[in-house]
């Protein structure tokens, strides 16, 4: 006999299904939440992506709209664009960083770029979307 919990659970996963068909029509290349992921894993889950977002804004002391553009008729933001050329410069310096992860530090292990780092973008930037800036700055 199943529980109702299971019974939730199969209700949950059969409506997903119904879902991804319906997803199938759709011109996207596929059924993930996100538009433009060159870098991440493009099923990558909403709130990862937010715990990656809000870690840019924290190690360059800067907000959203310094990499995504913000429609000022519409009052809001578009988050899929490359119009500004800071999202493409962390596009590398993701890939850099999580280079420099895998080849020094986990190099025995399996590790994605959206995983827990030795190294991140704080390490260098330390609260400035320059380094250099920091030099000058206290201990
Ligand atoms: C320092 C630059 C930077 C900052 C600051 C930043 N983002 Fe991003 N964001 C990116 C990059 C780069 C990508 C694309 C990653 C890839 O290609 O895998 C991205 C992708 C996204 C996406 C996916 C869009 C899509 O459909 O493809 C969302 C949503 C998003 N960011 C939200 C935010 C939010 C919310 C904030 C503020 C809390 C934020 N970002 C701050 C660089 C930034
Ligand atoms: C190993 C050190 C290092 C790491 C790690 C690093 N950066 Fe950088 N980043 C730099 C340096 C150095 C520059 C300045 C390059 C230059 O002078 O053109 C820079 C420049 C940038 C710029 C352009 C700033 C501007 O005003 O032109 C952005 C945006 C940026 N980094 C984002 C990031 C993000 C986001 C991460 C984490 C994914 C990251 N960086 C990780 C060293 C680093």
């Amino acid at each position: 006999m199943k529980t109702k919990k299971q019974i939730i659970v199969i209700v949950a996963l059969a409506s997903f299904v119904l879902l991804g068909v319906a997803a199938v029509k759709h011109p996207a290349p596929n059924t993930d939440r996100f538009k433009n992921l060159q870098v991440l894993p493009t099923n990558i889950s909403e709130d990862s992506l937010d715990k990656i977002m809000d870690g840019f804004c924290a190690s360059l002391n800067v907000d959203c709209k310094y990499c995504h553009v913000h429609d000022k008729k519409a009052d809001s933001m578009i988050w899929h664009t490359d119009d500004k050329p800071e999202k493409e410069i962390t596009r590398n310096m993701m890939r850099m960083t999580a280079d420099i992860n895998e080849k020094y530090f986990h190099f025995n292990e399996d590790v994605k770029a959206s995983e827990v780092q030795a190294v991140t973008c704080y390490t260098c930037h330390h609260g400035n979307p320059m380094p250099e800036k920091a030099k000058g700055a206290k201990k």
